[in-house]
């Protein structure tokens, strides 16, 4: 048998209940904020994320799925969102519009890594971008986003917020002159990657998971101290918003991220229950983004959540589900029955309840032993006396109680006992 590609997942229908409650809680979170949803192509031309995402960073350099199509254009799977989006925005003149433009995607994107817990090659995103304000109080509005998104999964607990600002292009360069200064003396001891990162990147430097490196990174020169007077002050005022938010942060300037787009706040909600992909959400300000795509210059912000990561927090934490199951199975006992029963399921569905019958000419003990596999709330059984009746002797599976119930009742009778949609 062929099997699944490595570092890809199948969603089972028996997890299909927690990826729906996550996308739910995804969706219903952006819109209280007033983002609206934005779908773009799975693949984009390569240049897009070699400028975007950056020629510098681990994605770009080691990660992508490029791959030549029949015209012989460089296409690739889409690492992330943000760049897509960045584009969509600028070609398809959203930049004259409304601003600021808010939008959010649930995706899955392709980073050819390491399979892991929590680390797939193919994975899932839920992102949110805001593009046209340049203030802390659109950084504050992403992190609120983010923050309420988490507390509605009921994992807000067992998140933390780390928060940085890497600055602007004028006091990162030089920060990035004081690295290098720093990292000169060590940089025939540290690894090749580094070496390069050096000439492009120096930033990149600090994100290096080599041992070897991490030496020297610890007692390397923080941003923090780096940053110019406008960029101070717009950390600042972010922290002062956050703080009278009542959302927790803690300031962490290892914080660097792995795309190179980003510059001032950056941020992760990061957790520890899940090992060593402990990141569930990332993001930051890219206000450099659009103008390194040759588009006019707009000011961003921005983060995804990793929905795998989410999924495995809530499994850690046992986060209650709630599944709805079957309302009722409606069992025959010969064809004639199972005829009936058949188009009694399709009336109650029609009333909007989850109705299933048997499809496998079963015994009626294997009709009731399929029912409570299912979860079924009630079984109506239908036999020779109740076809000529009229009726369904209607059990209640947590119960040993059952009841006649007259056909044309049935739906208004399993809706009051489920005791739901009765207002509707
Ligand atoms: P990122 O940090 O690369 O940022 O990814 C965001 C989240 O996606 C991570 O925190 C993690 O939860 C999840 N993730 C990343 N790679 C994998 C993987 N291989 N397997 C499973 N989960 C993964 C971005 O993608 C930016 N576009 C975020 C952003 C939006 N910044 C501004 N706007």
């Amino acid at each position: 048998m062929i099997q699944i590609p490595k570092g890809t997942k199948d969603m089972l229908p028996s997890e299909a209940c927690l990826w729906h409650t996550v996308e739910n809680a995804a969706r219903e979170t952006a819109e209280l904020y007033g983002f609206k949803e934005i779908r773009t192509p799975t693949f984009e031309h390569t240049e897009l994320f070699a400028r975007g995402v950056g020629d510098a960073s681990d994605i770009v350099t080691k990660e992508m799925y490029t791959f030549l199509d029949k015209g012989g254009r460089s296409v690739t799977l889409r690492p992330e969102g943000t760049a897509g989006v960045a584009r969509a925005f600028v070609e398809n003149g959203l930049q004259g519009g409304a601003l600021p433009f808010k939008a959010y995607y649930l995706i899955s994107a392709f980073r050819y890594e390491r399979p892991q817990a929590g680390r797939l090659r193919e994975f899932h995103q839920f992102g949110a971008e805001l593009y046209g304000a340049a203030s802390p109080a659109a950084d504050a509005e992403a992190i609120l986003l983010a923050s309420r998104f988490l507390n509605e999964l009921q994992i807000g607990d067992r998140v933390e917020l780390r928060l940085n600002s890497i600055g602007c292009k004028t006091c990162r360069a030089r920060y990035g002159e004081a690295l290098r200064a720093y990292f000169k003396p060590h940089l025939s001891e540290m690894c090749e990657d580094c070496r390069t990162r050096y000439e492009k990147n120096p930033l990149r430097i600090l994100d290096c998971k080599n041992e070897g490196c991490k030496r020297f990174t610890e007692g390397a020169p923080r941003m923090l101290d780096y940053l110019c007077d406008d960029c101070r002050a717009h950390f600042e005022t972010l922290k002062g918003i956050l703080d009278g938010a009542g959302v927790a942060y803690t300031v962490d300037p290892r914080i660097v991220r792995g795309l190179d787009y980003y510059s001032r706040t950056v941020f992760e909600f990061t957790t520890d229950l899940i090992g060593a992909q402990s990141t569930v959400l990332g993001g930051g300000r890219y206000d450099t983004l659009l103008e390194q795509m040759d588009a006019k210059p707009t000011p961003a912000v921005g983060f995804a959540a990793g929905l795998e990561r989410l999924i495995l927090v809530m499994d850690a934490k046992g986060v209650p589900l709630a599944e709805r199951t079957s309302d009722v199975y409606l069992a025959g006992l010969d064809a004639a029955s199972r005829g009936r029963a058949l188009l009694l399921a399709e009336q109650l569905r029609g009333e909007g309840l989850i109705a299933e019958c048997d499809l496998m000419d079963r015994s009626l003990k294997a009709q009731f032993k399929y029912a409570d596999k299912l979860g079924a709330a009630f079984v109506a059984v239908i036999g020779e006396s109740e076809l000529e009746e009229g009726a369904a002797e209607v059990r209640d599976m947590s119960g040993s109680s059952s009841e006649r119930v007259k056909f044309e009742a049935l739906a208004q009778y399993i809706k009051g006992r489920l005791g739901r949609r009765e207002e509707k």
